[in-house]
């Protein structure tokens, strides 16, 4: 994998239900080309937002890309039917792409999935999808063949202790972000 570190100033971390909103706000974001390219198929806003609702108590695990404490990506994290596979998402906000945030919420998942005992990760998008081909060719996925669709696999090391102790420590660290968005720090008077 190369490097994801995300861009300065932006904090990529497990979303909660307290950010319920905000993700709904995302995905109402995109336009009719981005939620075609992330559903696969036409898909109304509404309908995208009813997704988006649910997503967060949806099986698997979220993470959000926030720019200045404003959510400009979502990354999914779902199970593929099958033991220690699963099937990885993304939504970047239009004016937010291309600066490294779809590949920061990929390899967060990636480490959360091989942590979990994940050894194959599937993403799947449009053939015509320029941006997730080279965000999956960015995370070391092997592509398929597919003449609509394109399906790449990353095949995931075991856990060692190093990558346990890593995401370990970012979870303390997405606790105290998320908490601090949900309760701000009134000013002393
Ligand atoms: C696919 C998507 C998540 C990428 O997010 P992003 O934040 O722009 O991705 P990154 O900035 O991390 O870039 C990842 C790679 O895509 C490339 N890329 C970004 N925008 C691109 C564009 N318009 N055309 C071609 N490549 C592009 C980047 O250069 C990078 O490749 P590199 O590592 O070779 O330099 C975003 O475009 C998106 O939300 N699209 C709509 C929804 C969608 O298609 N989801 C995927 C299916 S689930």
């Amino acid at each position: 994998m190369q490097n994801t570190h995300p861009p300065a100033g932006t904090v990529v971390r497990r979303l909660w239900s307290t950010d319920r909103d905000a993700v709904v706000a995302l995905f109402r974001s995109l336009d009719p080309g981005s939620r075609f390219d992330r559903f696969m198929g036409a898909v109304s806003e509404t309908a995208a937002a009813a997704y988006a609702a649910r997503a967060i108590s949806a099986e698997g695990l979220i993470v959000g890309a926030f720019t200045n404490g404003t959510l400009c990506g979502v990354g999914e994290l779902r199970p593929a039917g099958r033991a220690a596979e699963a099937e990885l998402a993304f939504a970047v906000a239009p004016g937010h792409r291309g600066q490294g945030l779809g590949a920061a919420l990929g390899a967060r998942l990636a480490q959360a999935a091989r942590n979990g005992g994940t050894r194959r990760l599937h993403l799947r998008c449009l053939a015509g999808n320029r941006p997730m081909r080279a965000l999956a060719r960015r995370l070391g996925a092997e592509f398929g063949t597919g003449s609509r669709e394109i399906h790449a696999v990353l095949a995931l090391s075991p856990p060692t202790a190093f990558s346990l102790w890593s995401e370990g420590v970012g979870s303390l660290f997405d606790v105290a972000a998320a908490a601090s968005a949900a309760w701000p720090v009134l000013p002393v008077v």
